[in-house]
């Protein structure tokens, strides 16, 4: 058939439907350009002048964070940990961060390494920064505990006491904008209470340790990337929370 005897009974067919009454007619165009999907909001991506403090750390707070790392590498008041670790893991990252995370307590691959969040979590750990359109490089990194616990016990209460003037006078120094405390046992151990993770998430809290100044340091709990990682549908609830750090952030 010609097109233009397609056409010309397209017509007659199109003027019979008005004839009988039919207003409109829905005509699907053959190749028609489909339609583009909506644009994805924007993800910021945080400069260093965006996500690093105005004022940089001064000279002398780097030489006292130096001599708390050095004092922390030599620390023996926890027997049991001191005598079982490779490496104290005092934490990693930028001094000059306005976002600080704080986890639990090293894991066997930190204990290895010396360093925070380098294991399975710890990759889970960067995806949830980066994705917030941060580089791990622009945040600092610390854990509740500097020692790696037998088997990656719960931390106990005694080894929170105790590692607790290494984390306060960190947190002091560094006096960054905001904490993100990850899972159960950091985010108890920094508001000091035991309210449920599942309670403590979502809101920020005021950090109630010493802060230069006097400052207050909200806090934010969250789900532990290691329950992440057990719990893949709890990422949507992480999500919201790293949101809202993000909105504050900005
Ligand atoms: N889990 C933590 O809480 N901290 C680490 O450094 C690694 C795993």
């Amino acid at each position: 058939m010609t097109k233009e005897k397609n056409n010309r009974e397209a017509f007659l067919y199109l003027k019979s439907l008005k004839e009988s009454g039919v207003k409109e007619v829905l005509v699907e165009r053959k190749n028609a350009p489909k339609p583009k999907p909506a644009a994805l909001p924007a993800r910021p991506v945080w400069s260093d002048a965006a996500a690093l403090k105005a004022e940089p750390v001064s000279a002398e707070t780097q030489a006292a964070l130096k001599a708390l790392r050095e004092e922390a590498l030599k620390c023996v008041r926890c027997q049991e940990l001191s005598s079982t670790r490779q490496n104290v893991v005092f934490g990693s990252g930028n001094e000059n961060c306005k976002l600080m995370f704080v986890g639990e307590a090293p894991g066997r691959d930190e204990d290895k390494q010396g360093l925070p969040f380098v294991g399975d979590a710890g990759k889970l750990l960067t995806q949830i920064i980066e994705a917030m359109g941060l580089k791990r490089e622009q945040v600092y990194i610390a854990n509740t505990l500097k020692c790696r616990p037998p088997k990656n016990r719960p931390p106990e209460p005694d080894e929170v006491a105790n590692c607790r003037p290494f984390l306060e006078k960190q947190i002091e120094l560094i006096n960054p904008a905001m904490i993100c405390a990850l899972g159960k046992h950091a985010s108890q151990a920094l508001l000091k209470t035991d309210i449920p993770i599942s309670k403590l998430r979502g809101e920020f809290r005021d950090y109630p340790g010493p802060t230069l100044g006097g400052i207050r340091i909200p806090v934010m709990c969250t789900y532990h990337p290691a329950y992440l990682l057990r719990n893949p549908a709890e990422k949507r609830t992480v999500w919201e929370d790293m949101k809202k750090i993000m909105k504050a952030l900005a």
